[in-house]
């Protein structure tokens, strides 16, 4: 199956970006781990990076005819992109939010997630074993 890896804004900074929270790991090494993982045999995905809302909107559209599944990290988006919300539900195809750090200890505006509803799960506070755990979430929802 071929899967959609969509990655918000400032997500392009993992490695230097406050490792504390989100993990030593860029997002090229989360990448190519998830990429090299056993579960993730005989699936592709194709991993899009954006700081623009409208560009992440745009490639969610791409996902009709090409994507069975969407795992998505939103990043600051996540509270308040009613626009990204929408394009998901729009597309109706399976989607995942994730997030390295977990949101919900964090400043109060980060426990609201305007995605959340138009998803079929959502994974925080696992580092990068927040998109596994989106990435087989997707799998037993998809057999
Ligand atoms: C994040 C959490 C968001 O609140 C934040 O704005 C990010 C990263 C995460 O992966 O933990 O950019 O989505």
């Amino acid at each position: 199956m071929n899967f959609f890896i969509i990655n918000g804004p400032n997500l392009n900074l993992l490695g230097i970006r406050n490792p504390k929270l989100y993990g030593d790991d860029t997002l090229l090494d989360i990448e190519k781990w998830l990429n090299a993982h056993d579960n993730t045999e005989g699936h592709s995905f194709l991993w899009f990076q954006s700081n623009h809302e409208g560009e992440i909107i745009d490639h969610i559209h791409k996902a009709i005819d090409n994507a069975d599944g969407i795992i998505i990290n939103p990043g600051a988006f996540t509270h308040y992109s009613y626009a990204i919300r929408d394009a998901i539900t729009t597309v109706n195809i399976p989607t995942v939010e994730v997030h390295l750090s977990d949101i919900y200890s964090r400043e109060d505006f980060r426990k609201k997630s305007v995605i959340k509803d138009a998803c079929i799960a959502q994974y925080f506070g696992l580092k990068k074993l927040s998109y596994l755990e989106g990435f087989k979430k997707l799998l037993t929802a998809l057999r």
